[in-house]
């Protein structure tokens, strides 16, 4: 599985999920941009010569566009995008789900990916091949109560990537979603309903809705990730991989 020599651009590489992916993808020689609001974590591959760090809010169309000009003037092209940036929801009754709550979830987790790959389209179908990998939830497969804008915006994007997998093919562009589990990173306390009891919050809940038995680890999520950015998954596209240790089933 080679991704070496292949510019991939990494949303959320700040995050927990995408600092795994961005290391991964550095380790196996690719050329990585790791956008995100934050961009603290990435300090460390700071300074190599395959790596750049992008800081900035990738809801804004100017600050995408940017990104994907930058990168493609660093490192030549652009043949991967893998969009992990995503806000969490904690558990709420519909009844007390503000609007304006409802529209940053769906902003984040929704519009932001549709701007990334339609940028990344952009690029894409002049070289008439390219990666896109989505990271949605298995929440859009198997819903937890009160998540009612989180799981719609990844039901969404889920439906969303099936729809640019059929559009981009004819240029050899493949667009895959993959769906995590509960996952060892800050975001999964965040879930968690407003004034819960830290019973309620503990890791042990969590996995026990894990029939595999454990959280999913950043490395699992990176693992997949590298192996649909690779040559080896060039038949693979509209697909969801679920990465969950069966917590759809
Ligand atoms: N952690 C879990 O249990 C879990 C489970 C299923 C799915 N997911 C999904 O996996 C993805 C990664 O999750 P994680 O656990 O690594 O979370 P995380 O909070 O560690 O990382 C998310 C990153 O997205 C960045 N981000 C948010 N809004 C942004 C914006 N407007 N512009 C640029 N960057 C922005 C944040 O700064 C953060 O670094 C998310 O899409 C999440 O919904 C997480």
């Amino acid at each position: 599985m080679t991704v070496k020599g292949k510019t991939i651009l990494v949303t959320g590489a700040g995050g927990g999920m995408g600092k795994a992916t961005v290391e991964l993808l550095l380790e196996n020689g690719a050329n990585v941009v790791g956008c995100d609001l934050n961009t603290d974590s990435l300090a460390p591959f700071v300074g190599q010569e395959n790596f750049m760090a992008y800081k900035g809010n990738l809801l804004d169309e100017e600050t995408v566009e940017k990104a994907f000009k930058t990168s493609s003037e660093r490192f030549g092209s652009i043949d991967g995008l893998v969009n992990i940036a995503g806000i969490a929801q904690p558990a709420t009754p519909i009844n007390e789900v503000s609007l304006q709550e409802f529209h940053k979830i769906m902003d984040i987790n929704l519009t932001m990916t549709f701007l990334t790959c339609r940028e990344a389209a952009r690029y894409m179908k002049g070289n008439k091949s390219g990666k896109i990998v989505n990271v949605g939830s298995v929440s859009a497969t198997r819903p937890r109560p009160g998540l009612q804008a989180y799981v719609a915006s990844k039901g969404a994007v889920e439906t969303f990537t099936k729809a640019l997998a059929l559009e981009l093919a004819p240029f050899h562009i493949n667009v895959n979603i993959l769906h995590p589990g509960p996952a060892d990173t800050t975001m999964l306390g965040q879930f968690a309903a407003a004034g819960a009891k830290v019973e309620d919050t503990k890791k042990e809940i969590f996995e026990k809705s894990v029939p595999l038995g454990r959280l999913i680890q950043p490395n699992d999520i990176a693992n997949s990730i590298k192996f649909l950015l690779s040559e080896e998954a060039n038949m693979i596209t509209g697909t969801i991989l679920h990465v969950d240790g069966g917590r759809n089933i």
